[in-house]
């Protein structure tokens, strides 16, 4: 089986939850460079050469709170889940993909799709059987515009997409992305984003880093 059943939310972890800066904890081991060498040019889109590491090492500290996760499903969705962000029109992922009704922009549902035709795409040559590439597929096809998670793998790449936001370098581009000040991104952060965390280990990260962004950032007082 390559998937767990989705526990009820929050998901409370079964291993330890580390909530360091993520910089401590980069991406580990090298199993998964070859597709990360396959997909170098829609890294280039939307920044996804920032957000896709950040939110794989988000991931595998998911992981290590929940051991009873398929970790390399989870790792390669996390990796290749925005890959289509590529292979869409790049003049208009800004416009409608972080505009008002985001969620439903068009757009954002192709991401989805072009996504899943990387991994079709990228994978079977790599050595990946079908049944784990439909699984993969699975995973990234609505996880922006789907609003539930249908297991335990699906609702860590989930959250691991949204937690990469909460350092730094996150806020640094997506609030640039939707158009807002730091601070005011931050607290839409907080107000918003934690909420649809599933996980208990992704809201105590989440928190964490927000804390920690906030103070460097200068947020009570830059608003
Ligand atoms: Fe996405
Ligand atoms: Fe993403």
């Amino acid at each position: 089986m390559l998937t767990q059943p989705l526990p009820p939310a929050p998901i409370r972890a079964t291993g330890p939850i580390d909530t360091a800066p993520i910089a401590a904890t980069p991406p580990a081991g090298t199993d998964l460079d070859p597709i990360w060498a396959a997909i170098v040019p829609e890294s280039r889109a939307r920044s996804n050469d920032i957000h896709l590491p950040i939110s794989l090492a988000f991931a595998e500290r998911l992981l290590a709170a929940h051991p009873e996760a398929n970790a390399e499903l989870v790792r390669v969705s996390v990796l290749l889940h925005d890959t289509g962000w590529g292979r869409v029109d790049g003049s208009r992922i800004i416009s409608e993909g972080f505009g008002e009704n985001w969620r439903a922009a068009d757009i954002r549902f192709q991401h989805e799709q072009q996504g899943c035709t990387i991994a079709r795409e990228v994978l079977p040559p790599l050595g990946y059987d079908e049944e784990f590439v439909e699984a993969v597929c699975a995973i990234i096809d609505g996880h922006d515009t789907r609003q539930v998670a249908h297991s335990l793998e699906d609702a860590l790449v989930r959250d691991a997409d949204r937690l990469w936001r909460f350092d730094h370098a996150g806020i640094a581009l997506a609030s640039s992305w939707f158009g807002l000040d730091p601070a005011t991104y931050s607290d839409r952060l907080r107000a918003e984003i934690v909420p649809e965390l599933l996980s208990e280990a992704a809201i105590a990260m989440a928190n964490a880093d927000l804390d920690r962004s906030q103070a460097l950032l200068k947020t009570g007082v830059l608003r």
